[in-house]
């Protein structure tokens, strides 16, 4: 097997799946809050789709498998489709990122269909600011789903966090704390320009550097965790006394594309080789009618095509064509 190298040299080993692109809840820097167009049924692929990608994806070398939406707790059974993928052999990692609203509802089915990682999204422990981030007041249904997940013996509960300026400074450290008391990683993300009404700017971006002395003045020293997996888009940092640690995913201040191993396929069968990607290559209609060797060379082009890395801090930044809850993040 020729696994799948780009022209810079980056293995690809970590595919993500975004298995809807709707969502329950409505975060601003993603979605607009009304009107939202999303893909019909018959555009979206089938599980049976979805398990052959990966079986062929799994032939071309890749290892890791992150499930994503939109919101992917409302794809109708995606259990069954967990149960599938985590049955592959030559998977060694399978997760899933989810807002965590119908957490405490599904991690039971999850966990016996083969989950055994999940990321919660959740910016603050503040009712009012999620329902003004969220538009919607569900915050105590994700504080269940993440005391649920735990409980059941899920692995490490991580938490994303995304980080607006002038928004969330003051929840920066109540989160910080929640997950030390709980051993959650909290994993704090630069505002992107992924949003779908172009809300982003540069004075929007609370920077990885500003949150943790805000983390070290309130709470108390950080140290870099050394030797991490280079290839993990986080710098992860424990508490020097011992207790707990935070992640920093800074696409902004400290970009990681040159560590980049993930392609990405869209609900409705697109890859796309990078979240920035103008480019995508319509995977769901070789599904449809070509042979499995026809997608491994559509695979392959998509990464050979692969381009260096975003270009957020450019002038030339041009932002995807397609907002986050259609990729997937
Ligand atoms: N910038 C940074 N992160 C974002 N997410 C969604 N929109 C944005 C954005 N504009 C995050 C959410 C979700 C993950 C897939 O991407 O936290 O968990
Ligand atoms: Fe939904 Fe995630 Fe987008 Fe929030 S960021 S609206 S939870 S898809």
């Amino acid at each position: 097997m020729i696994p799948l190298v780009d022209t810079y040299g980056r293995l690809h080993d970590n595919l993500r799946i975004s298995v809807t692109d709707r969502c329950n809840i409505r975060c601003f820097y993603c979605m607009p809050e009304t009107g939202v167009k999303f893909q019909p049924r018959d555009e979206i692929l089938s599980f049976e789709e979805i398990e052959r990608f990966v079986r062929i994806a799994v032939t071309l070398g890749v290892r890791k498998l992150r499930i994503t939406g939109g919101e992917p707790l409302v794809r109708k059974d995606l259990a069954k489709l967990i149960a599938k993928l985590s049955a592959i052999e030559g998977i060694e990692d399978l997760a899933l990122t989810t807002n965590g609203v119908l957490l405490a509802e599904h991690a039971r089915d999850l966990y016996d269909a083969g989950l055994r990682r999940i990321n919660v999204h959740l910016d603050t422990l503040d009712r009012e600011r999620f329902k003004q981030i969220t538009r919607r007041d569900d915050l105590a249904k994700v504080l269940e789903g993440i005391d649920v997940a735990q409980a059941m013996g899920y692995g490490p509960v991580k938490i994303n966090a995304v980080a607006v300026k002038n928004l969330v400074e003051a929840d920066i450290v109540p989160l910080a704390r929640y997950g030390r008391e709980r051993g959650i990683e909290i994993r704090y993300i630069e505002f992107m320009p992924l949003d779908s009404q172009g809300l982003w700017e540069r004075e929007r971006v609370l920077l990885a550097d500003q949150m943790i002395e805000m983390i070290q003045r309130e709470i108390g020293p950080l140290e870099e965790i050394p030797d991490r997996d280079p290839r993990a888009p986080a710098t992860e940092y424990r508490f020097a006394d011992g207790i707990g640690r935070v992640g920093f995913i800074a696409s902004v201040s400290r970009p990681f594309c040159l560590n980049c191993n993930r392609i990405r396929l869209t609900s409705d069968g697109k890859l796309r080789y990078c979240l920035f990607a103008i480019e995508e290559t319509d995977v769901k209609s070789i599904l449809r009618g070509g042979s499995d060797d026809d997608v491994r060379a559509a695979v392959r082009a998509s990464v050979h095509a692969k381009w260096i890395g975003h270009e957020i801090n450019s002038t030339q930044f041009v932002p995807p064509p397609r907002p986050m809850y259609s990729i997937g993040g």
